[in-house]
């Protein structure tokens, strides 16, 4: 599948068309970006890693009776994907307090939760991503009540499946963010599951292995994807199948 044309252009990644119009082709770039945009860089690799990582993690969630939009790997850095009616939210969970969550309510960074945290978050950079309730969606109709419940519900479904799975590699999932949208009226899993958009600390010696690298500049942030992906089982130089 060739992509045609592009339809968005989003900090990290490319939206194409194309001639199948259930089916669009993400492009992961090599761009980086935090703080709703305010830091951005260009980081060699990162778009081929964070391809393939996806592609990992999104067939260990189909394995496990998730459904996504991710359909297969098409070069280095482009997957097809179905597309989806997106909705504006961003769904995160959260097994160990970090981020936001310390700020906003002063809880110690580290400090292990018993139960694991949800909460939503407006896909709005301008408004900075604000925290938001099920009244506010519901008020705004951001989502119908029965997708707030299958976006919550599927959330916590990923979170033990990759939970388990992280923590085998000896690794801990301390909190991620996902995006849901609407597949033939079911809700299913869009956007991308990499060390982007989560959290993953080494399980022994608590080091920063995703993107609070770059955020904090601690360097080796690409490194870092990298080894998190081979503790996964990320084959990173396994040929493509086309
Ligand atoms: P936070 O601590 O900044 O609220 O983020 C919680 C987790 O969700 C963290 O792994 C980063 C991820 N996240 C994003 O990737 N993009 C976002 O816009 C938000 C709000 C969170
Ligand atoms: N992913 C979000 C953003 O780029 C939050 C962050 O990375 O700081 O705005």
């Amino acid at each position: 599948m060739q992509k045609q044309e592009e339809l968005y252009s989003g900090k990290a990644k490319s939206v194409f068309t194309t001639s199948n119009p259930d089916q669009l082709v993400l492009y992961f770039r090599d761009d980086t970006s935090a703080f709703d945009g305010k830091k951005r860089e260009a980081l060699s690799r990162k778009g081929m890693v964070n391809n393939r990582f996806n592609a990992f993690v999104m067939e260990q969630l189909e394995e496990s009776g998730i459904h996504t939009h991710f359909i297969e790997l098409l070069s280095e850095q482009e997957s097809l994907v179905k597309q989806l009616q997106m909705f504006p939210l961003e769904c995160v969970v959260r097994n160990v307090a970090a981020g936001s969550l310390c700020k906003r309510l002063g809880v110690t960074p580290g400090l292990e939760l018993e139960r694991p945290i949800f909460e939503f978050f407006l896909k709005n950079d301008d408004l900075g991503d604000p925290m938001v309730n099920e009244y506010h969606i519901r008020a705004f109709e951001w989502a119908e009540p029965q997708y707030v419940e299958q976006m919550k519900k599927q959330t916590f479904a990923v979170n033990d499946v990759l939970k388990a799975l992280f923590a085998k590699a000896g690794l801990i999932l301390v909190d991620y963010k996902l995006e849901f949208g609407l597949y033939q009226g079911q809700v299913v899993l869009g956007d991308e599951f990499t060390p982007d958009g989560c959290r993953v600390w080494d399980a022994q010696t608590r080091e920063k292995l995703d993107k609070d690298r770059f955020r904090e500049d601690l360097g080796g942030v690409i490194e870092a994807y990298e080894l998190v992906g081979r503790k996964l089982g990320v084959e990173f130089d396994e040929a493509l199948p086309i």
